[in-house]
């Protein structure tokens, strides 16, 4: 695991951009697991300049969503697909026919996460996958429980990450308690993993996921303790804890 400490967290975006975009350079058919939320946007913008101002190639590369909310449209603008397609997709040269999201609309939700994972498999399974880390341990949506699952399939959220995601919605009583994520088998199967988390409130899950060496299904990200080639990078607030 290698520990990346920057000064803020538009150092921390910047730097995790650089990573993901010589992955592209290095293979242009890169496929590529993003995330959403606060978290990722430094980043997402930072690639959009490189592919302005310095000729970063989309042309080849696939995107996947790691997740979305069950009952969300691809042009719901608190969706996840949206917000992939407005920060990235849509400015950057990918083809909109390899950018791929859960089918979380499918009267058959257990097939449609099937087809998910198939698709993904189908496709190689993710080269590089870039994740965000919440409050409670979860990558994507895994959520801490008593169990953690393999491959596509439904999570309700937790009330934390429910209170989390509130401030993206106008009605806090509209955030959808459902989503379809990827499970730890197609995330640990990746065959690179860079996480990335910021700020005061993310210092304590660092600390008590990198502070021990141990996996547990109450920190879905101690998983990670299980991949060989996983870089986290932080900037200093998120990693005021770790010892
Ligand atoms: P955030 O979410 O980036 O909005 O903090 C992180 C996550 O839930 O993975």
């Amino acid at each position: 695991m290698e520990v990346i400490v920057k000064e803020n967290g538009e150092e921390a975006g910047r730097a995790t951009a650089g990573v993901i975009a010589s992955a592209i350079r290095i293979n242009p058919n890169l496929v590529l697991s993003l995330p959403t939320g606060s978290t990722p946007v430094d980043t997402l913008k930072g690639l959009v300049r490189m592919h302005e101002q310095e000729g970063l190639n989309f042309s080849q590369v696939t995107g996947f969503n790691m997740d979305e909310y069950v009952g969300l449209s691809k042009d719901h603008p608190q969706g996840y697909y949206y917000f992939l397609n407005d920060l990235l997709y849509s400015k950057v040269n990918i083809n909109p026919n390899n950018t791929f999201v859960p089918n979380v609309l499918a009267d058959d939700l257990m097939s449609a996460a099937q087809a998910y994972t198939d698709l993904i498999y189908s496709k190689g399974g993710f080269d590089l996958i870039f994740l965000g880390i919440g409050r409670d341990g979860h990558i994507s949506f895994n959520m801490p429980g008593a169990a953690l699952q393999p491959y596509t399939h439904l999570e309700t959220l937790s009330e934390a990450t429910i209170a989390d995601n509130a401030r993206f919605f106008e009605n806090p009583a509209r955030v959808p308690t459902k989503a379809m994520t990827i499970g730890l088998k197609i995330i640990l199967d990746s065959r690179k993993v860079i996480l990335l988390a910021n700020g005061e409130g993310k210092s304590q899950i660092i600390a008590d996921w990198l502070n021990n060496q141990k996996i547990s299904t109450s920190i879905p990200a101690s998983f990670l303790w299980l991949h060989n080639d996983v870089t986290v990078v932080l900037d200093k607030a998120a990693a005021s804890k770790l010892q």
